[in-house]
């Protein structure tokens, strides 16, 4: 029997020990929560690209936070699209989380009961299913029901934190944008103090879409956004990790992985288990970070590559392209004439449908900033996976595959 446990998650946010980064962003998003304790209302919208790790700094603020006294939750609402559905969850989550909080639950559960008459208490787990009339009249008196519950835990919190996780689905339904809106406003008219910061949580472009449905509703929100790591951050997070399983990683390696995790979270978990898994004798060596790479970019190209580019990628007619388009650093943009000028002839029709291919599948553009024959990759991911599987070319014929 295996008994060896990865510390790598990739796929899921981010486990509060091993959470590296988002320095500034935290003391930011701290601050505006101290702010509420003056009574005042905030709003944060926090945006990042996909996997950049928005649920996973909302986890950690969620841990932090709730250090400092607050109620904090962090709701989920991937594929919610109904105000029925978000608003269900928020306070479906807030039960959970006072629930497992001993000394709240009494309380809570009593004012649940109150509003809408069913609660299902079993154990720690609590579901929330309020019949559709009052869950109307939860979505119509979300600032006074929000209220009631502050002023409830007002003895032991100093107020609530609610991440809105992935906001990307609701956004599209005109009537978020408003209700939104009509809360704050309504808040602000009525409460002059409303200890709540609210966090919602998505993509960079989700912005624009709010924007369109209510025009004055981006000025309500704090815009906080997240971007990539650094190298020394992605080298604290591989020390910990392997630390805590007891494993040492030597410093050729570490560059190695440091490297191709090119600062984005999901590669250095993807990077991180494969070596884990890969790993014999507890001692990252160099070779283990060269294999590593050619797991981890097997992984990656199948879970976060179009199965139709991942195939193009990979066939066999443009293996030798790949092995051209190899060099010692991850490139994020590439003139063509350079690369045509390393292939022969053959290899030179193949580049044509290569570049075209790859272009059709939207792994490349053209690089207009730069001029005529440019290309860049649309984002690192890719940039990254080339690299990896170019690796793979040249290490199969070099000293790591002999
Ligand atoms: N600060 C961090 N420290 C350590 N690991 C992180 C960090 N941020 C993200 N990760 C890891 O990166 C991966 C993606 O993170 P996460 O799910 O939080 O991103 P996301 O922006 O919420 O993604 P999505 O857009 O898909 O919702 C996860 O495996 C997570 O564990
Ligand atoms: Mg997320």
């Amino acid at each position: 029997m295996n008994e060896k446990v990865s510390p790598f998650t990739p796929g899921n946010p981010a486990p509060v020990e091993l959470f590296v980064g988002r320095v500034e962003q935290i003391r930011e998003i701290l601050r505006y929560v101290g702010q509420t304790n003056s009574g005042r209302q905030e709003n944060v919208f926090l945006a990042g690209e996909r996997g950049i790790g928005k649920s996973s700094l909302a986890a950690f603020l969620q841990h932090l936070v709730s250090k400092e006294d607050f109620l904090a939750v962090h709701v989920f609402l991937g594929g919610v699209t109904t105000l029925d559905e978000l608003v269900r969850r928020i306070f479906e989550q807030i039960l959970k989380e006072a629930d497992m909080q001993r000394t709240l639950s009494d309380k809570l559960s009593r004012f649940f009961n109150k509003y809408v008459k069913q609660v299902d208490l079993f154990g720690v787990s609590v579901s929330f299913n309020p019949p559709a009339n009052d869950l109307k009249d939860l979505i119509r008196n979300f600032p006074e029901a929000l209220n009631n519950i502050i002023e409830e835990i007002k003895p032991e919190k100093k107020g609530i934190f609610i991440a809105l996780d992935d906001i990307n689905g609701i956004s599209n339904t005109p009537e978020f944008a408003d209700w939104y809106k009509s809360f704050v406003d309504n808040v602000s008219i009525h409460y002059p103090r409303f200890p709540a910061l609210i966090m919602p949580i998505g993509l960079p472009e989700i912005r624009d879409t709010l924007s369109k449905h209510q025009p004055s509703l981006m000025r309500v929100f704090r815009v906080v956004e997240i971007d990539k790591l650094s190298d020394k951050e992605v080298e604290e997070f591989f020390k910990k990790s392997f630390e805590r399983v007891g494993i040492e990683v030597e410093p050729e390696a570490m560059k190695i992985m440091v490297m191709s995790s090119s600062g984005l979270p999901i590669l250095m978990h993807e990077m991180g288990e494969a070596v884990f898994w890969l790993d014999e004798d507890k001692i990252i060596s160099e070779e283990d970070a060269f294999k590593g790479i050619l797991n981890a970019a097997d992984s990656i190209g199948r879970k976060y590559l179009e199965p139709k580019v991942y195939r193009a990628i990979r066939s066999e007619r443009y293996r030798s392209i790949l092995r051209k388009l190899a060099s010692e650093k991850i490139i994020i943009g590439f003139r063509k004439k350079e690369i045509e000028a390393r292939l022969n002839e053959k290899e030179r029709k193949v580049f044509d449908n290569f570049l075209r291919k790859m272009r059709e599948q939207g792994v490349i553009v053209a690089d207009i900033e730069r001029g005529r024959g440019f290309y860049k990759f649309v984002n690192l991911l890719y940039a990254v996976y080339i690299w990896m599987e170019s690796q793979r070319t040249v290490k199969l014929n070099n000293k790591y595959y002999h």
